[in-house]
């Protein structure tokens, strides 16, 4: 894995939340928290990322991870220049370090990527100028870091602590990045027990998730948990033949009002969007009072103006 911090310490680039000491998880979440207004308040503007310029780069779709980035830096007084690669130059065989080195030369600082596939986040901070940094929103099934760290505050938000929560992660687990970024922020930041809830065939592979115990029962797996967190079907990660049938899925593992109350009465219901309503989740449940979703939007765009003031503020003077 790569280094993600300068030499002297300071976060540069943002692939993974793999490996990240406590300490910087827990910095990025307090500064997240300055960031935070209630829904209906005035959003929070500072001038700490003028004269700086963010490039959005998503190969692979995308509303509220390229949005919440993109309200993020210009919140901070950053410019922002939006690139949906496949619909320009990808077609065309132009290389993602051939665009990179495009917008280098238009004196891009930071670059946010999506992409479908595993290592290009990787290679491309691997080839960036020094003061440059690559923030991933998303790599494959395999990680999003500031979804975890959304994912990490809205809990410490509504629970006030780490220690001692029981955690369900639900659904298809296999193909999820939001399920893996969660599961390494939470780890680390000392969530004692973190269940993998999930059809066998919506499993990830054995060896991943260590420590994790699995269930095949939805109403087993979330019995007496604080936090429930339910993941979007990745239809577009599976072959057409191994995609459930829509009505069987919801009947064994949609949350419904009557199995959420298996879990402790005053446990949270989360999801990162978009959401596949009447499968993964009931609507009721989705919009009810213990539904946390829209917390996690708010807290999107916090966390990811976090994360931009830290790299660029960790550039020094
Ligand atoms: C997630 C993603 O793209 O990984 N969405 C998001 O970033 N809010 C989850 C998903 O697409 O299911």
């Amino acid at each position: 894995m790569m280094e993600q911090n300068r030499p002297n310490g300071t976060l540069r680039h943002l692939l993974t939340l793999e490996g990240m000491p406590k300490t910087q998880i827990e910095a990025l979440l307090t500064r997240a928290r300055k960031f935070v207004r209630p829904i209906g308040e005035a959003p929070v503007h500072t001038h700490s990322l003028a004269g700086i310029t963010v490039a959005n780069l998503f190969t692979e779709p995308s509303t509220r991870t390229r949005v919440s980035f993109e309200l993020a830096a210009k919140r901070l007084g950053a410019d922002v220049v939006n690139l949906e690669v496949q619909l320009s130059s990808r077609v065309k065989g132009e290389s993602m370090l051939d665009t990179i080195y495009t917008l280098e030369a238009c004196h891009v600082d930071v670059f946010v990527i999506r992409d479908a596939e595993t290592g290009v986040h990787e290679l491309v901070a691997s080839h960036v100028k020094p003061h440059a940094s690559v923030l991933s929103a998303g790599e494959a099934h395999v990680a999003h870091p500031t979804q975890g760290l959304l994912d990490a505050l809205t809990i410490l938000q509504a629970k006030d602590r780490f220690d001692g929560l029981k955690v369900a992660i639900v659904g298809d687990v296999r193909h999820s990045r939001v399920a893996r970024s969660a599961w390494h922020a939470l780890t680390t930041l000392g969530v004692a027990e973190i269940r993998i809830v999930a059809p066998r065939a919506l499993m990830p592979p054995a060896g991943e998730f260590a420590g994790c115990e699995r269930f095949n029962s939805l109403d087993t797996g979330i019995t007496g948990v604080d936090v429930i967190m339910m993941l979007r079907i990745q239809k577009e990660r599976m072959e057409t033949a191994a995609i459930p049938d829509a009505d069987r899925y919801f009947q064994k593992f949609g949350l419904s009002a009557e199995r959420l109350a298996k879990a402790k009465p005053d446990a949270i219901v989360m999801h990162p969007q978009p959401m596949n309503r009447g499968i993964e989740i009931a609507s009721d449940v989705a919009d009810g009072p213990q539904s946390v979703i829209k917390d996690q939007v708010r807290n999107g765009v916090a966390v990811r103006m976090a994360v931009l003031e830290a790299v660029i503020e960790g550039r020094g003077p």
